[in-house]
């Protein structure tokens, strides 16, 4: 089996966006950044989701591909916040403030390495502004190294409700070689504290493939995981890309695990998950049954963008703020500049923050539209409207029947076998004209 997958083991986009960020067209004049935003308000999904880039680590750890820079002094990250407010001072007076908000998720970085009441802060110029949902899911990327029960404590009380910890593996050996320190409390208490706290969709982050990683401490550790009973883990693949993350190159000195043993580690720590009860969902993620995105899945409602897997009712438009945020509407993905600094300063001066902006066509949209209901469900009925726009995207799709990928339930309905559904995101570039016009050559990881 582990053959037969590795012959699709080929660079392809992760699809948490269509087109993918890096392929997004050039930023547009001021005016026509406030026209998408206030389109927004008559575009469906009605309720908000609000973003939060907090771009600090306390260190850098090597292996990681996000953006952040490593924690400056205090001033920098005064003059941060003081830019996330002025943007949000002149943003936010674009929503239309009769559409509640049901989520709010702060991403980095480590939010929680910023002094906590600057995330209270934000939180409150929401609310001072919008209605929030009951049960509105306020979600927080958390690294447990740095975190004390003290900090936990004061996240319940700001309304933080989910929390992500990043564990990556618990091996120390690993760790240390990746540059991070293990979690400060047990995870297991951690998890345990969290609950009684009031959080909910408690998630693990663990990564497969990193360097050091050996089969055994590898499924110690996802034994580690599943006794500390989160609700949900993801399981990321390791991607290597020294091209766009100079510091990884570091990590070569070091064992990294070849394709086939990555795909070892997955299917192992899959079939772990799936004894231990927990449910497969989407292509990395794994949760216990009665969680929201196991009942989203059932009913085919499972949603996933730049933050992850998440449900249709809880997750809208989605508007960011912050350095290297990327809004997500209905019709636009619009992404401010990466860099802290040169946010800041177009900031001050009162210049644009967006350096790409990419307006979907109707024919975009539905290839959106179907890559996420593939990689979602792993299943795809296509309407005829759609079918046309896939047009030989199709075909292609469809041919894969012949190599046991998936199964043809009908002229316009395919479900994606066992096989199929390990390498969706292979299923999912049969689609995409980019893959076929190769503009999206060398650009990507392994899929594996
Ligand atoms: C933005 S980070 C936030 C986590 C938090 N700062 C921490 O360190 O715990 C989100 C997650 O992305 C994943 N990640 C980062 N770099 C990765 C890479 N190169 N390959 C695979 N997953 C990666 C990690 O699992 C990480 O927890
Ligand atoms: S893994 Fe987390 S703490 Fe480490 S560099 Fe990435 S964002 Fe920062």
């Amino acid at each position: 089996m582990i053959e037969t997958l590795l012959r699709y083991n080929t660079n392809a986009p992760r699809y948490t966006s269509y087109p993918p960020a890096n392929l997004f067209k050039p930023a547009v004049s001021a005016n026509e950044t406030e026209r998408i935003w206030k389109d927004s308000n008559s575009l469906n999904p009605q309720n908000l989701s609000f973003y939060f880039h907090v771009p600090f680590c306390v260190k850098r750890c090597l292996f990681c591909g996000c953006t952040s820079e490593t924690l400056h002094d205090e001033n920098f990250r005064n003059q941060y916040f003081a830019a996330v407010h002025k943007e949000m001072d002149q943003k936010l007076a674009w929503i239309s403030n009769d559409r509640k908000v049901t989520q709010v998720h702060f991403g980095g970085g480590t939010p929680t390495s910023v002094p906590l009441v600057e995330l209270e802060k934000l939180l409150q110029k929401l609310r001072d502004r919008f209605e929030f949902a009951d049960h509105a899911e306020l979600a927080i990327e958390i690294n447990p190294a740095t975190l004390t029960e003290e900090m936990l404590r004061t996240l319940a009380s700001f309304g933080f409700n989910r929390a992500s910890y990043g564990i990556q593996d618990f091996n120390p050996e690993t760790l240390k070689i990746i540059g991070r320190d293990p979690s400060l409390m047990p995870v297991k208490d951690l998890l345990e504290l969290s609950r009684e706290l009031g959080f909910h969709g408690l998630n693990l982050d663990l990564v497969y493939g990193l360097p050091g990683q050996t089969a055994k401490s590898f499924f110690a550790s996802i034994e580690r995981a599943i006794e500390a009973s989160p609700d949900r883990v993801a399981l990321f693949s390791y991607a290597h890309v020294p091209w766009m993350r100079p510091e990884q190159k570091k990590l070569e000195e070091y064992h990294l695990p070849d394709a086939h043993t990555k795909m070892e580690f997955f299917l192992k720590a899959r079939e772990m998950f799936k004894t231990a009860g927990y449910v497969e969902v989407g292509m990395d993620h794994f949760v216990k049954p009665t969680d929201s995105l196991a009942i989203a899945t059932q009913n085919g409602a499972l949603h996933r963008n730049f933050q992850g897997y998440c449900t249709r009712e809880t997750t809208g438009q989605v508007y960011a703020f912050g350095s290297s945020g990327i809004s997500q509407f209905d019709n636009a993905y619009l992404q401010n500049v990466h860099a802290v600094s040169e946010y800041i300063k177009r900031i001050e001066a009162n210049e644009m923050t967006e350096i790409r902006c990419h307006e979907l066509s109707a024919n975009e949209r539905i290839l959106r539209n179907t890559i996420e209901r593939l990689m979602c469900n792993n299943r795809l009925c296509v309407t005829a409207e759609e079918r046309a726009v896939l047009a030989d995207g199709w075909d292609r799709l469809t041919a894969l029947e012949s190599e046991g990928l998936l199964t043809k339930v009908s002229d316009n309905e395919v479900i994606a076998t066992e096989l199929g559904r390990l390498v969706i995101r292979y299923l999912a570039a049969k689609l995409d004209p980019l893959v076929q016009n190769k503009k999206t050559e060398g650009v990507f990881s392994k899929t594996i």
